[in-house]
Formats: structure tokens, C-alpha cells, sequence
């Protein structure tokens, strides 16, 4: 019997402070006027110090999973699509996995830049599809702001911190992921890339010295790439699924600039209503503006249980992929906030209690281990 990967939750996590392009002015070469004019942008959240790419996903992860009415304990795997992870290892998908206490959940990151969140929802629900997993938290996350160059004006006004989660359940009946694509143009590498931080660079004094640890763009070939995948990729997932353009209810493209989306819906033949379009108060948040353009668009009620959405995305590597989802439902019942806090408290304690035992354990493990084998010598 055919299975279907149902999207059952979501959530969203963004920084308390906002950077607005005003601020930005103060300390490099710009304006307000140059960047919503070129970009659509007007501000960005930027992660303090106590937030990291790993906590914006754990508290996405936390409210997609009430959302769905699911215990972490249920779930087997967890995906964090992510350019900016906490640490090349241990996975950033690690670190949420032991803060959930998702004791059978198998956990990695995968890297695909903006275009990573519908990656990770394509391997995702291929996993389910093919019936070796069940449940899967699927998370987009980003801290941009800790490799852009702050003295870049380029690169600096564009991006912005985020993390979006979608909860994907297996089911018999027909909807969900009704289809997706992912593709990938390694000899564009160059146009969007951290040069160092990885083992081809390791960071360097002189790795510093000529700012190698930072992005670096050629935002023109970029702008060009983006505009030509847009397009194409949207027909190409729609037509996979069975559809055409008019079935469609909503379009969530990746948001890093209002004048591509315009492109592409200008080459699609679609009035801009009918795509979601929250870049004005996030920037690019690269893989987590897919899913946090989710939330809202649920939010704002522009997407229903039922409805057909387009997710369609490029990035980094260079890559691209699109999506198209048939809206699912909430399986729990929305709860009033103070009873949502008292049940995250009492759902999650025992899992850090769960991570610090284990550490202590293991210390206590080595420690006995090591005066057993001097008294055997
Ligand atoms: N403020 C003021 N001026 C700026 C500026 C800023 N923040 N950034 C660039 N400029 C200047 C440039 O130096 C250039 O000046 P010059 O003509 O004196 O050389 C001028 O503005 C025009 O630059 P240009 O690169 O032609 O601008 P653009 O219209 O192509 O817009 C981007 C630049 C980056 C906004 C645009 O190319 C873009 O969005 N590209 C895609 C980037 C992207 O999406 N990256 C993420 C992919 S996931």
C-alpha cells in the first residue's frame, strides 16, 4: 500500500533583537532607500549571545512537535538543514535530538545553503515513503550573522538569523509531499561561499587577516542564477505532481529578494498575491525562510489544511529544489499558553535530566574503567 509523508506541525523561532536597515546605515556605507529598493528588505533578527543555531531549532523543534501533538519519543529522525551549524561536529541535529530526549531518533545535518530546508523535507519524506521511518523533524536554521562581514555592505544588509520545523508523519492516505525535486551546479561554487572555517582552509591568522572566515558573494551572477531556476524548478515539481499552475493555492519562494520573487512570478504568469512574502521583516535567513514563511503564511490564515502549496528554493553550492505539499492538519488541539508552557516544562526536563545523567555517567564510566585496569596491572 502506498505511503504519504503528511506535514502534521509546525513552528518557528527567530532572535529578539531587530537589526533595521537604519541601524545598519550607522556603521556601513548604505541606506535604508538602497536596500528596500534592491532587496524588499527593512529588517533582520540577529541572535545575542545566549541564542545560537542550535537553540533557535530546538525551540522550533518544541512547538512543531505540540503543534502535532507528537512526544519527541516518538520520533525517528531529525534533519537540521543548516549553512551555519553549531560546530562542524558533533551535528547540530545531535545537539536538538538530546534536548528533545528523541531517544530513537536517528540525527545529521545536510548542507544544501538556502536551498536545504526542501533537501531535508525531500529526504524526509522519501525516508517514509520507502517505510524504514515514521516520524520526522525536519528543521531549517541559520545564524548568518556570525559569517557575514559586518563592514561588507554587499553581504551584510541581506541576511538575517531563524529557524523553521515541520513535523512529517506516515500515512495511507493520499496527500502531503505530493512531489519534489532537489538539483545541484557545483561549477557555480564560487559565486556564494565561506572560503575557510573547513578543512580546505582552516582558520589562520592570515585566514583572518584577509577575511577568508566570512562570506563572499558575487550577488549579480547569484541574482541571474536565481531568477532562471525559479521558474523552471516551480513547472518542473508542478507538472511532477500532476498539477498545473492554477491548481495551486499559495507559493512560498525562498526569500532572499523581493525583485526575484517578482521575476519569477512575472515569468510564471502569476499575480504576486498568490506567493508569500515575508522578506521585509526577516531578510534571507537562508534555510529557514521556507519554513518560517510556513508558520506565517498559517498564521496569517493565506494557508489551510487542504490547500496546495509550492515551496521552491536556490542557493549556495549552487543548488535548487521545490516542492509541492497539499496542506495537512494539526493533530492536537490548540492548548492556552500557560498549560503549553507547564507541558513543554514537564515534557523536556526529564530529557535534560536524561543528558546530564549520561555525562555524569560517563565520566564516572572512564574514571572506574581507568582504576580497574591499574589494578589489574
Ligand atoms: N548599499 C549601498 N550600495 C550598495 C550596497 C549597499 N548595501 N551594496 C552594493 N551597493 C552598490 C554597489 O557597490 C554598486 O556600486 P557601483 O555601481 O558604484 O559599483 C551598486 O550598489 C550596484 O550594485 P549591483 O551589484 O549592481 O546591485 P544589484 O542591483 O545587483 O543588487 C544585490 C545587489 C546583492 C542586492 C543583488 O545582486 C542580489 O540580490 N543578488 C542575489 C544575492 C542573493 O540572493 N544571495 C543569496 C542567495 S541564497
Amino acid at each position: 500500500m502506498a505511503r504519504y509523508a503528511h506535514i502534521v506541525g509546525w513552528g518557528m523561532a527567530v532572535p529578539q533583537r531587530v537589526v533595521t536597515n537604519h541601524e545598519l546605515a550607522q556603521f556601513v556605507d548604505t541606506s535604508d532607500e538602497w536596500i528596500v529598493t534592491r532587496t524588499g528588505i527593512r529588517e533582520r533578527r540577529v541572535a545575542g549571545p545566549q541564542e545560537s543555531v542550535a537553540t533557535l531549532s530546538i525551540a522550533a523543534a518544541e512547538e512543531a512537535l505540540a503543534v502535532a501533538g507528537i512526544s519527541p519519543r516518538d520520533v525517528d529522525l531529525i534533519l537540521v538543514a543548516t549553512a551555519t551549524p553549531e560546530h562542524l561536529f558533533p551535528a547540530t541535529a545531535c545537539l536538538v535530538q538530546d534536548a528533545l530526549g528523541a531517544s530513537k531518533a536517528g540525527a545529521f545535518d545536510l548542507l544544501a545553503a538556502c536551498s536545504g530546508f526542501i533537501y531535508a523535507l525531500h529526504m524526509a519524506a522519501a525516508a517514509i515513503r520507502a517505510g524504514t521511518h515514521d516520524i520526522a523533524l525536519v528543521i531549517g536554521a541559520e545564524t548568518f550573522s556570525r559569517i557575514v562581514n559586518w563592514r561588507d555592505r554587499e553581504t551584510c544588509v541581506l541576511f538575517g538569523d531563524g529557524a523553521g520545523a515541520v513535523v512529517l508523519k506516515g500515512s495511507e492516505a493520499l496527500g502531503g509531499v505530493l512531489a519534489s525535486m532537489i538539483r545541484a551546479d557545483g561549477s557555480g561554487g564560487e559565486l556564494l561561499i565561506l572560503p575557510a572555517g573547513g578543512s580546505r582552509m582552516p582558520i589562520s591568522e592570515a585566514v583572518v587577516r584577509d577575511s577568508c572566515h566570512f562570506i563572499r558573494m558575487n550577488g549579480r551572477e547569484v541574482f541571474r542564477f536565481a531568477t532562471r531556476v525559479m521558474e523552471k524548478a516551480t513547472r518542473e515539481v508542478v507538472a511532477q505532481a500532476g498539477l498545473c499552475l492554477e491548481d495551486v493555492d499559495l507559493i512560498v519562494p525562498h526569500q532572499a529578494n523581493i525583485r526575484i520573487i517578482e521575476t519569477a512570478a512575472k515569468g510564471l504568469g502569476l499575480p504576486m498575491d498568490r506567493f508569500f512574502v515575508n522578506i521585509d521583516r526577516y531578510g534571507n535567513t537562508s534555510a529557514a525562510s521556507i519554513p518560517i514563511a510556513l508558520c506565517e503564511a498559517v498564521q496569517q490564515e493565506r494557508l489551510k489544511p487542504g490547500d496546495t502549496v509550492v515551496m521552491v528554493a536556490f542557493g549556495a553550492g549552487l543548488t535548487w529544489a521545490a516542492a509541492v505539499v497539499q496542506w495537512g492538519m494539526p493533530l492536537a488541539r490548540p492548548r492556552p499558553p500557560w498549560l503549553e508552557r507547564l507541558a513543554r516544562i514537564t515534557r523536556y526536563l526529564p530529557a535534560q535530566l536524561h543528558s546530564r545523567t549520561m555525562r555524569l555517567w560517563r565520566r564516572f564510566d572512564a574514571r572506574m574503567s581507568r582504576l580497574l585496569q591499574r589494578e589489574g596491572e
